[in-house]
């Protein structure tokens, strides 16, 4: 009995399956009711007094070192992945690029996150105007150059339709369908009839600023001018306001920033005057606040407006506006982590 014992551990040490259907065939070969082991259980009552207890221990250890090995290898083939659900580590990386973001985008984001601080929402409003949104309800005279034919694009089967050629008409919508206070910015794209060069496009976009309420002063208008151009382009940068004209303002101003490439002490990019111009400005007129319904003896306002493509191109140094909607990737992909 010994001896099989022995021979049967030896056995069961090496046993090796390549299938756990095999595992099953084993456990059934040894371990089963009528399994050889068992069958050695069986045959103990036979065993002399005096070596029952060595066979008994060798029986359990037998019994022992069967189980374990039976479950490691089924663990084994339980913890093997299928065929059809294995990774394919030869397999090329995914073809899937990441896009990245308009570097217009981010710097009209960047404006809209500046001036939500100061409690500006986002209001937009369309690009196919009529003629009162866009000029007449913000003071433009009936024969102004904007109403143009060189200047705007009108639809042929109906002048009173036109694209819009500045968001400033978003101002028109919001001003007459809400009550002060308001405070807005209005991004969007605008069109103008221009040649299209390296400098000029005939669209762009602008982002629109309105803030009304009762006692708002140009010294408002200065310092939230003022914190967006230190937001936006440095600490260190200054301000500047020049008197301007525009038919929706009164008094009206044309802010420039501090050149930052030569520090104000002027370079060719500024042309030598250490300001470059980024936007316009100025106090709502009266007119414009009547036009759309509001009392202007109660309620006063500011109201800015710059170019998206300017001041990308003060951040970026962009030479040709064109690179911005020519959708070249080369180009477009170099202002991901830009801000
Ligand atoms: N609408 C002007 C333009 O397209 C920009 C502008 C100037 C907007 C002064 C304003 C403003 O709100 O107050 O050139």
């Amino acid at each position: 009995m010994k001896e099989k014992i022995e021979a049967l551990l030896n056995e069961v040490r090496s046993l090796t399956a390549s299938s756990a259907d095999e595992v099953e065939q084993m456990r059934i070969k040894y371990l089963s009711k009528k399994g050889e082991i068992s069958q050695l259980f069986n045959d103990f009552k036979n065993v002399a007094g005096d070596e029952k207890r060595i066979v008994g221990q060798m029986l359990n250890e037998l019994k022992n070192v069967t189980q374990q090995r039976l479950s490691e290898m089924k663990e084994a083939f339980e913890n093997q992945v299928s065929a059809e659900n294995m990774v394919d580590m030869s397999r090329s990386e995914s073809p899937i690029e990441f896009g990245t973001r308009h570097p217009l985008s981010i710097v009209k984001n960047e404006i809209i996150d500046i001036f939500s601080r100061l409690g500006f929402t986002v209001a937009e409003g369309p690009e196919i105007e009529d003629d009162w949104h866009v000029f007449g309800a913000l003071n433009f005279p009936p024969e102004h150059p904007a109403r143009d034919m060189q200047d705007t694009f009108f639809i042929e089967k109906n002048p009173d339709i036109l694209l819009r050629t500045h968001t400033s008409s978003v101002q028109s919508h919001v001003i007459t369908t809400q009550k002060p206070p308001i405070r807005v910015l209005c991004p969007g794209r605008v069109y103008r009839n221009e040649a299209i060069s390296y400098r000029a496009h005939c669209f762009f976009h602008q982002v629109e600023g309105l803030y009304i309420d009762k006692n708002v002063s140009f010294a408002d208008l200065k310092q939230a001018l003022l914190y967006f151009a230190k937001e936006m382009f440095g600490e260190g940068t200054q301000i500047r306001l020049r008197p301007s004209y525009f038919p929706f303002t009164e008094p009206s101003a044309e802010m420039d920033i501090s050149c930052d490439l030569c520090g104000g002490k002027g370079c060719a990019f500024c042309k030598h005057t250490g300001w470059v111009e980024i936007l316009g400005c100025g106090m709502v007129d009266p007119a414009v606040l009547e036009a759309c319904g509001i009392d202007s003896k109660v309620y006063s306002g500011y109201a800015f407006g710059m170019g998206v493509e300017r001041i990308a191109n003060l951040k970026f140094r962009c030479k040709d506006l064109r690179m911005f909607s020519e959708n070249d990737l080369r180009f477009l992909k170099q202002f991901d982590s830009a801000l």
